[in-house]
């Protein structure tokens, strides 16, 4: 699942121990394993093999430029959803012909410079964004690919926040919208439409809603193809699940099962896969590692206060999102045999893990049964790569965290902890 484990009562990732990046680096600080990175995405690109895919990484699960590189350097492309973030993916060496680029209000700002960097294709989302696609790449003289993202209205059984392939969500043009779509602007001069791009939402933890969506995708496609439209790509988005309980997630290879039989044939005629992971490369890459400050009692319930919280991991607080929260050091009788929401093992209490803001809702694990906490303890909040750092603010004017890349017994440091200085860097008295 990945190499964060524990060895003699002792939280290590890959060959290093959690307590010693703490004391080199601080807290809050998240650790990624480069290992866990690279075998995620080779357990991808392999599990997908016979559709000889492009995957391009979601640079918005974990956009540090030490992860984008790695990634870049196995062959990886980039999903970007803002100039930001194509800038992030141009910094690392890779080929914008392999950047992919989607969202509902790209401005006039970051298309120009997508179509300056000269990126693979455009995810176009409405009739008028196409309009200003097509204007500034006829002014530009920058001619450019693009699909249209569909929505085709499946229900991906995830949080409504992150479902996106249904009828009434903002994203992409209603199924039946799309033939409409490719009469209008099929043979536009400047941007040349010929893909179908589908994210329906996620995590996305059974394969049937891929299998209804693409099976939609298919007949659009072969209706386009009647009426003289040429389609070479299929974009399948991305949203495979994560372990954030132990085994929680259907592997690869389960998805891929699915998939693959209804795309082998139109890849061998020629049709291009283009797919968009994030969450099932990078969120088990990646532990959150904060100090107890303090704890203690309030009414019947017991707090665990520590230096990270909702403004470090938004994903509790934001969607409910569960994530296995665990001491990095203990007993050998209390090391967790899985991560689960419920573990039942000698003298847990019932605990609330929460961080030092002024919110109410400022937590990472509600009403969780662990180990005793004191002040000072390390905790190890697992499956925090994707969406974690991020995700991140400096609400209450917290400086964001540290970043650390484990290598085998060796890590370094990826992105400095902020400072004061850095908190105020752009504001005028
Ligand atoms: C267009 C698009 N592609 C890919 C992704 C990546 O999803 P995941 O991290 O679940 O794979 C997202 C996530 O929001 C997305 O909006």
């Amino acid at each position: 699942m990945d190499d964060f484990r524990y060895l003699d009562g002792s939280l290590f990732c890959e060959g290093v121990a959690m307590r010693e990046i703490a004391e080199h680096a601080g807290t809050p600080c998240y650790v990624y394993s480069a290992e866990t990175f690279r075998q995620h995405f080779i357990r991808l690109r392999d599990a997908f093999a016979p559709l000889n895919p492009l995957i391009c990484f979601s640079v918005k699960c974990c956009s540090n430029l030490a992860i984008l590189r790695l990634l870049t350097e196995l062959g990886a492309g980039m999903d970007v959803v803002s100039g930001g973030e194509l800038f992030r993916a141009s910094k690392v060496g890779g080929d914008p012909k392999k950047f992919v680029y989607a969202g509902v209000g790209k401005s006039d700002a970051e298309i120009r410079y997508a179509l300056e960097q000269r990126i693979g294709l455009f995810n176009v989302e409405s009739e008028m964004e196409f309009e200003n696609l097509s204007r500034i790449a006829g002014e530009t003289g920058i001619h450019v690919g693009a699909a249209l993202r569909v929505n085709p209205d499946v229900d991906p059984k995830t949080h409504r926040y992150t479902s996106t392939g249904k009828r009434e969500s903002k994203f992409g043009v209603d199924l039946e919208r799309a033939a409409a779509f490719f009469h209008a602007y099929g043979r536009d001069p400047f941007v040349s439409l010929r893909g179908i791009h589908l994210h329906i939402g996620s995590p996305v933890y059974t394969t049937d809603p891929y299998l209804e969506s693409v099976t939609k995708a298919l007949v659009l496609m072969d209706e386009l193809a009647a009426q003289g439209f040429h389609i070479d790509t299929l974009d399948l988005g991305g949203g495979f699940g994560a372990d954030y309980e132990s085994d929680q997630s259907p592997p690869a290879h389960e998805y891929a099962q699915a998939i693959i039989p209804l795309l082998r044939d139109r890849v061998a005629n020629g049709l291009r896969i283009i797919l968009e992971p994030g969450r099932t490369i990078a969120a088990n890459a990646g532990v959150l590692l904060t100090k107890v400050q303090y704890v203690k009692r309030s009414g019947d319930r017991h707090f665990a206060i520590c230096d990270a919280g909702m403004h470090t991991l938004l994903r509790p607080s934001h969607y409910g999102a569960f994530h296995f929260v665990w001491p990095t050091e203990v007993d050998q009788a209390l090391v967790p045999p899985r991560r689960a929401r419920e573990l039942f093992l000698p003298g847990l209490e019932r605990t609330e893990v929460v961080g030092p803001l002024c919110e109410t809702g400022d937590f990472l694990a509600e009403d969780r049964m662990l180990p005793p906490l004191n002040r000072g303890d390390l905790l190890a909040v697992f499956t925090a790569g994707a969406y974690g750092m991020s995700m991140a603010s400096r609400y209450n004017s917290h400086p964001l965290p540290v970043e650390v890349l484990v290598e085998g017994d060796r890590f370094r440091v990826i992105r400095e902890r902020e400072t004061y200085d850095d908190l105020i860097h752009h504001e005028m008295a």
